[in-house]
């Protein structure tokens, strides 16, 4: 069972995310559900982690993995009902995991009841006021209403055809077509948004985490902005996108965190805000939400500067505002870092990887993942993983195009691949149909073949498999108190010339060094207590692309 009265459970979790549609299916379609993740979640509880966090699973035309909600209320039939929601919530309970539910707020789906009264309304009507729809500029109102770009590609506007037939208004939105963007300035989609949040703490959720909470409201009359944003957004001469972390989404959060507080125990919520720590900070100051997700760490290279740099601004940026830091390295959002890591030398991975590019060393790509899950379950401050990297599971680079689903994929003219490869359904059973994950062998998306050498059975079965690394690992987090401890920077002792690439720090008892040079690097006094792979260790040496603790 959880404890409610740990109201501090959110600073030092470790919170496994569940893609529902590729976690576990039990009904045989071929897509994972939520009765699916109910029958597994013992894993999630065996693993070591505290809580889940589910992407969404509400009604959906699933135009983007289900980022676009048509019913924030309810769950989509594919994925089940909302008595199996409360039973998994349920289970997730009884087994001492907390849920945490995502909440999209910046937009919904074009099937959202309100979306379709707007577009049947007049332009100017109450029900339009819901959203962001103005004329379009140029001839007969032709061209969009301003230069912003879709972070899937195109504009972001599209032109409606208006009752009588003719075209029409242009309606706003940042991502596809199908997620009109919610206008906040509008009260009444404020008071939406409580009624969805009382909804899922009345069932007793643990914590929302915020889609692109960073987005929510715009600069005043949507001043234009030439520039496309990819990763983290970063100020221009100073200054935010007109989009992208306005003043105004700090009162809303305020709001929002006295209605989670008049609740029982204690429930959170997790920003998603592609920003630089310093203004990511600003959005878990007190009063506000109570953990952000760390992109900038999450978008790091292989580069041991880079690595401390990032680890020092986040943990500074976070303890000027009293708020724990949090660590990620994977989400269904980007390349696994089993595959990202796998690539000697710069490497631009943006438009993704498909059959016809240069494929990622699997070897040193999974050797280096572990040595980095190694430094990022040492750190201080709250962890994330993604399903699956606890097998080591790379991404899955040889999908068909065929067979992609990602609107990134469409709305950039297919040049950006998207992010299908890191959300192919998970393998629990080596010798079963779809890897145990389905009674189908027709999953939503096709399964690589290297996936049955990854299944869960087979690595529960071997010490030195992954599976095992993550659990011996979680586990030593917790008895040496990690995620509650300070961090002291530590030397880095490597023998080659490469000193500067040997990462070195200490958190409570522990000494974590890693090697992220080419050559074995020496290591301080201590006993060896984790090593992140079978053969981190020559004649007493740390070899390159490993990571050890020492306490
Ligand atoms: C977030 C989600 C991503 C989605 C986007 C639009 O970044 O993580 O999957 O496509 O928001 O909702």
């Amino acid at each position: 069972m959880i404890d409610i009265n740990d109201s501090e459970w959110w600073r030092t979790a470790v919170i496994y995310q569940v893609y529902p549609r590729s976690f576990a299916d039990s009904d045989g379609d071929g897509t994972g559900d939520l009765r699916g993740i109910s029958q597994r979640l013992s894993h999630v509880a065996d693993l070591g982690a505290d809580a889940v966090w589910l992407s969404p699973f509400y009604p959906s035309p699933q135009r983007d993995g289900g980022y676009d909600v048509a019913d924030y209320r309810d769950v989509d039939e594919r994925y089940g009902t909302l008595a199996d929601f409360d039973e998994m919530v349920d289970r997730a309970h009884e087994l001492g995991l907390r849920v945490i539910v995502d909440l999209v707020p910046n937009h919904c789906s074009w099937e959202h009841v309100l979306f379709k009264e707007a577009l049947a309304a007049a332009p100017g009507s109450p029900e339009r006021s819901l959203f962001h729809f103005k004329e379009g500029t140029g001839p007969e109102g032709s061209l969009p209403p301003n230069d912003w770009e879709s972070m899937f590609g195109g504009p972001a506007w599209t032109r409606v055809t208006e009752a009588d037939g003719t075209p029409g208004q242009w309606y706003l939105h940042l991502f596809d077509s199908g997620q009109p963007d919610w206008n906040w300035d509008n009260p009444r989609v404020r008071s939406e948004f409580d009624t969805t949040l009382r909804f899922w703490l009345d069932r007793d959720v643990d914590g929302f985490r915020v889609d692109v909470c960073d987005a929510m409201v715009k600069a005043p009359g949507l001043p234009s902005w030439p520039h496309a944003a990819h990763g983290v957004v970063e100020p221009i001469d100073g200054l935010m996108p007109p989009m992208w972390d306005q003043e105004g989404i700090h009162d809303i959060f305020r709001h929002w965190r006295e209605i989670l507080d008049s609740y029982s125990g204690t429930r959170i919520l997790c920003a998603e805000a592609w920003l630089p720590p310093e203004r990511t900070a600003r959005i878990v100051r007190e009063g506000e939400m109570h953990q952000a997700f760390n992109f900038a760490y999450l978008s790091l290279p292989w580069d041991c500067a880079e690595i401390r740099e990032t680890i020092a601004t986040s943990l500074a940026a976070n303890e000027a505002v009293g708020a724990p830091t949090t660590w990620v390295l994977s989400n269904h959002d980007v390349m696994r870092h089993a595959s990202r890591f796998g690539y000697q030398g710069p490497v631009n991975l943006e438009a993704g990887v498909g059959p016809e590019d240069p494929q990622p060393d699997d070897a040193l790509g999974l050797r280096r993942a572990r040595a980095a899950t190694a430094i990022m379950l040492a750190l201080p401050g709250s962890a994330y993983l993604y399903q699956g990297e606890e097998l080591g599971l790379p991404e899955a680079t040889m999908l068909p195009d065929e067979v992609r689903q990602d609107p990134v994929w469409e709305r950039s003219g297919h040049a950006i691949r998207g992010r299908d490869g890191c959300r192919v359904p998970l393998p629990w059973r080596a010798d079963d149909v779809a890897f145990g994950f389905s009674s189908s062998p027709r999953t939503w998306l096709p399964q690589p073949e290297s996936f049955g050498a990854l299944a869960v059975d087979l690595q529960e079965k071997e010490s030195d498999s992954t599976l095992s690394f993550y659990r011996t690992t979680l586990a030593m987090r917790r008895d040496y108190a990690l995620a509650g401890s300070d961090l002291t920077w530590g030397t880095g002792r490597g023998e080659s010339d490469s000193l500067e690439d040997v990462l070195e720090f200490r958190v409570g008892e522990v000494t974590v060094v890693a090697n992220l040079s080419t050559a074995p690097a020496a290591l301080p006094a201590g006993e060896v207590i984790l090593m992140s792979v079978p053969d981190a260790l020559t004649d007493g040496l740390l070899n390159p692309d490993a990571t050890v603790w020492i306490a």
